[in-house]
């Protein structure tokens, strides 16, 4: 193959500032160092030996060779972490056994919320998500997933909590190969029938920051976090009941997906050093790549991986979780991650490889409201030289378009978790940015970040603020904190009307961009504005829904965009699963609240639903190939709303696949797909060989003209830059029982015509394959140039089954 070089030119910043945690070798930092696949068997000392053997050719002695490396990956990945020198590094990447060496870097969190906030200092568009578990939407011949092994990457798990019982359980499967690794706070006993194995890595994190602090998280497999016992328990809680969240929002019963589920726990995300090192998760690629050899060694057969790369993704053969989740897929197991929170903004989807499924996120049909009257139902007039002045004021809302004329106020349905209450009475109400201590920079009033507001001012009072910069929590704190009675949290415009609920430390909301504005014209037309903010409840058949959460990562894909991404939407916003007992619900310093359960949002919650979905889906059918699961759901996705009208985003504009893939997971039917879109290990080596010009394995080499990346055989078809005409083939596979005689349909993308031969498929039996050519041909009709995409779709029906397919193509 040819040598795969690096640029190590790159300035890896982050890592400078660090760089003094080793005195002696100030410029070296961890490599991945990537080997391809093990073949045949080989002893783990045997793996290490060749490891230490290719790393002494740049190291001045063996013993040298043998202290820098952190990980010899020897279950499934052929390749190893160790310390390295940028020459170093180039040197080995030269070399022809090695086909990537790459730093493991600190550019990969949760797929939280907040991690986002915290790291972008832009909250405004990623928050949310909601859904709940208990519906009853598994299918029953699923057996809740009984025995199926899921891994979860994740920040560890709080063994405790009911959601983990074994109670009744068999034992543990005998297949299973892994481990119960014990550490701080966390028992071999702290296993059980339930959660079969845990282990935890951190080298690269302890090289890059120094040895763990113990006195705020756990050396061991214990999630001191809560995004780890959120993401497990939504896969495969036991069905608790009497549950409720921050003193009795959603009271019932919460189940994860697949409840019978086993769970393998692989902590890989730990708090980032800091003044609060506790709101913050990172995780490390050489580690995660230690978690998925092990994983793949250990058994498992879904993963779910809620963590994604923060800027720019790396290339696929440059990126852990990609890499890792390559050689998982060559054993058929089910990878799943997160889209990621960088929404609405196209091109921000991360996850990107054809191998994972990426899911989006959504919002389903429940919401926490209180009321929240205005006092003097005043007719106000609005002044509208005002309006300049708040744009500049405010930064994040925009009035523009707003009609200034006459309003009636009366009430709003604000957003809430929070468990405290005012009494119910009016308040006096006023706008933050009225309550700045003087030197808070103008772009920033109204945003409430810590010691920005004035005591004197704010006493007794309710308070407006709006989202934008900080995080949302901190804000209700800062509020607390001046002697604030209640806080009311504005959107800011770009977050539309999509509320997520926060468990403030004080009364409070959080309200739409439009009524937060109607609010702020209240304020400044009222001599005396006053407000109450009502008890909060629980309501269900908030309409439309599911609607895909504003800040829920979209397509194109930009690492590949001959690669529809995400592939698929589940529930995001506002989900309510177990937590950690070491974290307080908002993870803020001083927050001293703990919670058996919390409700939080981000495509990391949307991730194990359909991990969950998976794990069901292995359940009935064991033999299933890693890609049929992942066609199954995606052919029979939803691309309506429980309402029947099209699936919309958060901001009330008609989705499409960039926004939702292949559309909205459904469980049952996917259960029952008639016909799955297959693609093995050696399809996904040709798509690299194709779309980066990387050979990932020795033993199959690029041939001269792959076949280029749109004609893997995916469940999605995406064409960039079309000239003229071009012809793609897929291959279906029968997997119903009986006799079945399809016919397509298709949608045409504008401005193409699509045509599929032949137009009719017949099947008798189960495993039966059968292609087909899909032509799209440029018709002319549609502008070309940049950023031109359109939409449509082709359809298998054979009366029963519906196998549909997204068609994205762009212009060249
Ligand atoms: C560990 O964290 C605690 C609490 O945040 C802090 O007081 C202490 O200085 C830290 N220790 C080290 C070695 O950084
Ligand atoms: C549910 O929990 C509440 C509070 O913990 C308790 O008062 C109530 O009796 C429980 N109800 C049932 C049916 O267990
Ligand atoms: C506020 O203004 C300052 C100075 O112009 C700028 O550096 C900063 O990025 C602005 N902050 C926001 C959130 O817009
Ligand atoms: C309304 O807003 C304008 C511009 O910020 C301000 O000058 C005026 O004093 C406000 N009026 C009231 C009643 O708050
Ligand atoms: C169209 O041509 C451009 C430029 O030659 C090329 O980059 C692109 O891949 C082509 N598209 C297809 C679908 O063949
Ligand atoms: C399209 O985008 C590419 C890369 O961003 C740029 O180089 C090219 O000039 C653009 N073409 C047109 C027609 O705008």
């Amino acid at each position: 193959m040819a040598p795969f070089l690096s640029s190590f030119l790159l300035p890896f910043c982050l890592f400078s500032f660090f760089s003094s945690s080793f005195s002696s070798k100030p410029s070296h930092k961890v490599y991945i160092v990537y080997l391809g696949e093990h073949t045949g068997s080989y002893a783990a000392e045997e793996i290490q030996e060749n490891h230490h053997g290719l790393l002494f050719s740049v190291k001045n002695s063996e013993e040298e060779a043998r202290r820098s490396i952190l990980y010899s990956y020897k279950n499934s990945i052929n390749g190893f972490a160790a310390l390295l020198s940028d020459e170093e590094a180039e040197i080995l990447s030269a070399r022809e056994e090695v086909i990537s060496a790459y730093p493991s870097e600190a550019k990969w969190a949760p797929h939280t919320t907040r991690s986002w906030e915290f790291l972008t200092d832009y909250e405004g568009l990623n928050q949310r998500g909601f859904g709940f578990l208990e519906n009853d939407w598994q299918p029953s011949k699923a057996n809740h997933g009984k025995d199926v092994i899921v891994g979860m990457l994740d920040s560890g798990i709080w063994p405790e909590s009911k959601s983990f019982s074994d109670e009744g359980f068999d034992p543990v499967p005998a297949r299973w190969r892994g481990i119960c690794e014990t550490g701080q706070s966390f028992k071999a006993s702290s296993c059980n029938r339930k959660i079969i194995g845990a282990r935890y890595y951190l080298k690269s994190y302890e090289a890059y920051y120094g040895s763990l602090n113990t006195s705020y998280a756990y050396r061991s497999p214990r999630d001191g976090d809560g995004h780890g016992t959120h993401t497990s328990s939504t896969v495969a809680g036991r069905s608790v009941s009497n549950v409720s969240a921050l003193g009795g929002f959603a009271k019932g019963t919460v189940s994860g997906g697949a409840p019978l589920a086993r769970l393998a726990v692989y902590k890989v995300c730990w708090p980032i050093p800091g003044p609060n090192p506790n709101i913050e998760n990172t995780c490390f690629e050489a580690d995660m790549l230690a978690a998925i050899d092990d994983a793949i060694g250990d058994g498992v057969d879904v993963l779910s991986i809620s963590i994604g790369s923060i800027g720019d993704p790396p290339t696929f053969a440059k990126d852990g979780i990609a890499v890792g989740a390559l050689h998982a897929a060559k054993r058929e197991i089910v990878v799943v991650c997160s889209a990621g929170n960088s929404g609405p903004k196209p091109a921000t989807v991360s996850n990107l490889a054809p191998w994972i499924i990426t899911v989006g996120a959504s919002s389903i049909d429940r919401a926490f409201t209180a009321e929240i009257k205005l006092g003097n139902n005043v007719i106000v007039t609005v002044n509208l030289k005002y309006y300049r002045l708040w744009e500049n004021i405010l930064n994040t809302i925009t009035l523009r378009n707003y009609r200034f004329s006459q309003f009636n106020y009366l009430k709003f349905q604000g957003q809430t978790v929070t468990p405290y209450q005012l009494e119910g009475k009016d308040y006096p109400l006023i706008y933050a940015g009225d309550a700045a201590i003087a030197g808070t920079a103008a772009n920033l009033t109204g945003q409430c970040l810590p010691n920005s507001l004035s005591p004197e001012k704010v006493k007794g009072k309710i308070l407006l603020c709006f989202r934008g910069t900080g995080l949302r929590a901190e804000k209700g704190q800062e509020v607390k904190r001046a002697g604030g009675a209640a806080i009311i949290l504005g959107n800011a415009i770009a977050n539309g009307n999509e509320v997520p609920v926060d468990a403030h430390v004080l009364p409070g909301a959080g309200v739409s961009a439009s009524d937060a504005t109607k609010i702020l014209i209240y304020i400044n037309s009222s001599s005396n504005p006053t407000a109450s903010l009502g008890q909060a409840r629980t309501v269900n058949g908030i309409k439309p829904s599911p609607s895909i959460a504003q800040f829920s990562s979209r397509g194109p894909n930009v690492l590949e965009p001959n690669i529809l991404k995400p592939d698929i939407t589940a529930p995001g916003l506002n989900i309510l699963a177990a937590w950690s007992q070491s974290s307080s619900p908002t993870k803020l310093g001083n927050d001293k609240r703990k919670v058996k359960y919390n409700i939080i949002s981000g495509t990391s919650m949307s991730c194990p639903h359909v991990s969950a979905t998976a794990v069901l889906l292995k359940s009935i059918y064991p033999h299933w190939s890693s890609s049929a699961i992942r066609s199954a759901m995606m052919t029979t996705a939803n691309l309506n709303n429980a309402q029947g009208g099209p699936l919309m985003n958060g901001d009330g504009t008609t989705g499409g696949p960039f926004d939702f893939g292949s559309g909205h997971v459904r469980p049952i039917h996917a259960a029952d797909p008639g016909l799955v879109y297959e693609a093995s290990y050696q399809d996904y080596l040709l798509f690299m060989c194709a779309s980066t010009g990387v050979q990932m394995d020795f033993y199959y080499p690029c041939p001269k003209d792959p076949p280029l990346p749109y004609a893997l055989n995916y469940p999605s078809v995406a064409v960039s830059r079309l000239n003229g005409t071009v012809s793609i083939f897929r291959t279906v596979t029968n997997v119903a029982q009986g006799k079945f005689q399809y016919r397509v349909s298709v949608d045409n993308p504008n401005g193409i015509s699509v045509q599929i031969s032949p137009k009719s498929l017949k099947f008798n039996d189960v495993g039966e394959k059968k292609s087909f050519k899909i032509v799209l041909k440029d018709k002319g009709t549609v502008m070309r140039g940049n950023g031109t995409y359109v939409a449509g779709s082709y359809t298998w029906n054979d009366g029963v089954h519906l196998v549909r397919s997204p068609i994205v193509v762009s212009f060249g």
